[in-house]
């Protein structure tokens, strides 16, 4: 069977005045209806690998790989238009900063709304009720008054649910979601999680979860992957990730606090010229 996403030697790099940044640099994986994890230290390429697969990747930037497929489509043959039309309908992404990807002179609402409607055949009411739907299910409480507000009058938090709730409402077969919850309170951050598990699992999403939360992705996902300058040093079942064998990957998990034992001082993560080869 033909896997959701194939992702084969993916490359993206920036030319820059003072040479070339390489951001992601060969990265394989496939993907099938399962939640997949990516975690790694900032700046290790997670979000540029997702913008790659979305077609988001600004427009200087140099992308090339062996294969990069959503289904049969070939994305990299896709033409914009043929990007567009999947992007928003069933392939969505959460990006990490919602405060900029929220259009800001526009109501929450109608956004959501024109997602909508862009995509498919509905009616102003359908939308409106489905927008409205979608704003309680992340757990919005009063989404009629939400609904007219613009994003520079909702909190952090809300914008990431608004943000979620105008990525799902098309309902995509393939999610990246970039740090969906990391400006959320505990609480918010179990229910947010439950709508997205139950999406994969009723729907047969593919969920890629990129996040710093180490603990949280092995608990929420099936696999993960462990990104370090660009590529992925280690791919492991997210149940076994105590049994991590790169060193970088054991280095974060001797950081996670552990309420038995005395973690101070906090181990130093090694860094090694050559896991960057
Ligand atoms: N527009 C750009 N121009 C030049 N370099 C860029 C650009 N966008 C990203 N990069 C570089 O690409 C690399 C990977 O960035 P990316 O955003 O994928 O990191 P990340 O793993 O998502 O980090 P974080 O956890 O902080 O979100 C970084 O070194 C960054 O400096
Ligand atoms: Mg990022």
């Amino acid at each position: 069977m033909t896997p959701l996403l194939t992702v084969e030697n993916l490359r993206v790099s920036f030319p820059t005045r003072t040479g070339t940044i390489e951001a992601v640099r060969g990265v394989n994986f496939t993907l099938g209806k399962e939640r997949l994890g990516i975690v790694g230290e900032s700046g290790s390429g997670k979000s540029q690998t997702g913008r790659a697969i979305m077609g988001l990747t600004p427009g200087h930037a140099r992308i090339t790989a062996d294969r990069l497929a959503f289904g049969d489509i070939d994305l990299l043959k896709a033409s914009a238009s043929q990007r567009r039309n999947l992007r928003g309908k069933r392939l969505a992404m959460i990006l990490q900063d919602p405060k900029y990807s929220l259009n800001p002179v526009m109501p929450i609402g109608r956004q959501i709304m024109e997602t909508l409607r862009t995509h498919e055949r509905v009616s102003r009411s359908e939308a409106r009720a489905r927008a409205l739907a979608m704003l309680e299910a992340v757990q919005i409480r009063d989404p009629e008054r939400v609904f007219d507000l613009y994003p520079h009058e909702v909190s952090g938090g809300m914008g990431q649910r608004v943000m979620i709730a105008m990525m799902l409402v098309c309902g995509p077969e393939l999610l990246i979601a970039d740090e969906p919850t990391s400006a959320l309170d505990v609480t918010v951050q179990l229910e947010v999680l439950a709508i997205l598990d139950k999406l994969v699992s009723e729907r047969g999403m593919g969920l890629i979860f990129i996040s710093h939360d180490l603990r949280l992705v092995s608990s929420f996902c099936d696999r993960v992957l462990v990104m370090y300058a660009g590529k992925v040093v280690e791919e492991i079942e997210a149940s076994k990730l105590s049994e991590a064998k790169h060193p970088y990957t054991q280095g974060l998990l001797n950081c996670l606090p552990q309420i038995a034992a005395d973690r101070h001082p906090l181990p130093v993560l090694e860094r090694q010229a050559e896991w960057k080869l």
